[in-house]
């Protein structure tokens, strides 16, 4: 490793499935640029010792993964609006000896959306799920203007506690938040599952009747009960790996100032 190579790496755990250093690699060589992109597994209670550490060993910058979004956040010096706004930090840059925190999962969302030729502005947007993700991209969600996000989620009063939480935010930017509610048919432009249901294939609790043009599930890597179930419906789908490698070239951005090409990345991955 020469002089200028900077140190990066994702913490989470588990974190061996991580794409990230692979993403960022690829990127890195677009531009010519040396990094050290490392997988760090860390659990939440060794998480602040082991981010003070890659500090005074000179890392320039960490990506944030499942569990530790909600509490990098907690642990950042200074936040980005959009990471104030959803409690999340998924990007760290490590500026004179501080943590600076940025959320670019949503970022990432809208990137891969309109990549794929989803238009937000004016439509009706259903969102699956109640947790760190959906949350996570909340705040990019509202700000292009949907004229409608409707919640629901499997304990539906999370996502009540989600509509209030982003309801002034939402009313500044003219868009209407609701619960849906069990026997409202809404079609809707936009179907986003931001469950972890995926994960272990299980089916989300789906609401009846469902009715969408584009059904986008976060998760990636396989052919979830979320996606067979768009197909049946003979919708347009994605899985979340677009999403996954628009975020990191959000926050590959932050980090050099240099905007990737992402599809070469993405056909590789
Ligand atoms: N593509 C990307 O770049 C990207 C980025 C971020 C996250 N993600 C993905 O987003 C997903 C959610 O992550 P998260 O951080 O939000 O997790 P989380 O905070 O643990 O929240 C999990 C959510 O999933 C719901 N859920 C779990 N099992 C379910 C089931 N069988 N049926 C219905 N709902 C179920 C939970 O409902 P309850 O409240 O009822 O428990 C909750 O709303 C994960 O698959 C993650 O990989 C992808």
């Amino acid at each position: 490793m020469n002089k200028i190579t900077k140190k990066f790496a994702v913490l989470g755990h588990p974190i061996s499935h991580s794409l990230s250093p692979k993403i960022h690699n690829h990127f890195a060589k677009q531009f010519g640029i040396q990094i050290e992109y490392q997988r760090i597994d860390v659990d939440g209670r060794n998480f602040k010792k082991t981010l003070n550490e890659l500090k005074e060993a000179g890392y320039a910058g960490l990506n944030i993964t499942l569990p530790l979004k909600n509490l990098a956040w907690e642990v950042c010096e200074e936040l980005s609006l959009r990471s104030q706004q959803t409690k999340s930090v998924n990007t760290i840059s490590i500026k004179n000896g501080k943590f600076f925190g940025e959320t670019t999962d949503g970022l990432g969302l809208i990137a891969d959306l309109n990549l794929k030729g989803v238009a937000l502005k004016n439509k009706k947007i259903l969102v699956i799920g109640a947790g760190g993700a959906s949350n996570g991209v909340m705040y990019d969600l509202i700000s292009q203007c949907p004229e409608i996000i409707s919640l629901t989620n499997r304990t539906i009063s999370k996502s009540h506690d989600m509509r209030e939480y982003w309801l002034e935010f939402a009313k500044e930017k003219k868009v209407t938040i609701n619960v849906l509610g069990a026997d409202q048919h809404i079609i809707f432009d936009l179907i986003i599952n931001a469950t972890s249901s995926s994960l272990d294939g299980g089916q989300a609790v789906l609401p009846k009747n469902l009715n969408g043009s584009f059904w986008y599930d976060m998760m990636y890597g396989q052919q979830t009960p979320f996606l067979i179930e768009a197909e049946k419906n003979k919708a347009k789908f994605s899985d979340g790996l677009g999403m996954l490698v628009e975020q990191a070239a959000a926050a590959f951005e932050i980090w050099h100032k240099l905007k990737p090409d992402t599809q070469p990345t993405y056909e590789t991955l």
